[in-house]
């Protein structure tokens, strides 16, 4: 990404986040609406819960062309499977979360009682971007880190930013691993073992590679593929399953759960009244520190 300017998917992650809580039925499966605040004036102005007609006319055409709605589907799961998993280790007594890649990540606004906890790791462009529209007192209590993973060594930048290695760390790193270079994923799995107490869990998402996948989401990847590129984060590593375990393996991590689309449509948009939806390469996984 551009080292000098705020990566423009954190903020579209964000409105499409939003966007989930104004055209699809409730429950909603992660609300995010708090995030509206720190959007920047053009975006906010596109969030605006659409007229009924203008809803028909989108839900007709997700309906033909589901992969309009998927994009919007991934984000709001990936974020669902990433707040539940945290709720899980905050009840097995984890308390310190790493949030990697942090964007408009809204976790110390909804749970501000979290804050101190925090750690949040971003691109420094990114990160600066964010901490100017926080509220002061939450920007005071997170603690940033600011990282470029293709280039620094997080584990030196978390250790010195207090982060304990004798207790479990809960890592968040969502909606970033397609835009890294892949031998910065593998150095970031070993980063992070490195410093990992046992227990320690990630949970993240990744993106399929095209050979295997069928039409419908191999077209919806191209025109993504050629979206982040013009907004100069290009896809650049894209994994299989198999191929993420073998990284994640390197820093001493095991897969303890893995949702493919199937299994997430299954969790969570099975019986929906909207037009949701999910494309067939985006995968999540939570890997353990044994
Ligand atoms: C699509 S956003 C995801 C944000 C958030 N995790 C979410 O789920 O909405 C991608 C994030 O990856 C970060 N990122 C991309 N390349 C990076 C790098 N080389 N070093 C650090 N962060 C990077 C961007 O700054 C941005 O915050």
């Amino acid at each position: 990404m551009d080292p000098q300017r705020p990566s423009l998917t954190a903020e579209g992650a964000a409105a499409l986040r939003v966007w989930h809580t104004l055209l699809d039925d409730p429950p909603h499966v992660f609300d995010d609406s708090i995030i509206r605040s720190m959007l920047s004036g053009p975006t906010r102005l596109m969030l605006h819960a659409p007229p009924s007609m203008l809803r028909r006319a989108i839900r007709a055409r997700e309906t033909v062309q589901p992969e309009l709605a998927a994009l919007r589907g991934q984000v709001v799961l990936r974020s669902r499977f990433a707040e539940d998993a945290l709720d899980a280790a905050l009840a097995g007594g984890c308390e310190q979360v790493v949030v990697l890649a942090a964007g408009l990540d809204t976790t110390a606004q909804r749970r501000p009682e979290l804050a101190r906890a925090i750690m949040e790791v971003d691109h420094p462009a990114t990160q600066a971007w964010k901490r100017e529209r926080l509220p002061a007192d939450l920007s005071a209590a997170v603690r940033f880190v600011a990282v470029d993973f293709e280039r620094d060594t997080l584990d030196t930048r978390l250790t010195e930013a207090g982060l304990r290695s004798d207790a479990p760390m809960f890592v968040n790193w969502l909606g970033c691993t397609y835009y890294l270079e892949p031998a910065a994923v593998t150095a970031t799995f070993e980063a992070l073992g490195r410093i990992a107490a046992r227990g320690s869990e990630i949970v993240l998402d990744h993106w399929l590679p095209e050979p295997g996948l069928n039409w419908r989401p191999r077209l919806l990847l191209a025109g993504v593929r050629f979206a982040v590129a013009l907004q100069q984060e290009p896809l650049r590593c894209l994994m299989t399953a198999e191929d993420l375990a073998e990284r994640a393996a390197k820093g001493g991590w095991q897969v303890a759960e893995k949702l493919d689309a199937k299994a997430q449509r299954e969790r969570w948009l099975a019986g929906r009244s909207d037009t949701l939806a999910l494309p067939d390469f985006a995968h999540l996984t939570r890997l353990v520190r044994a």
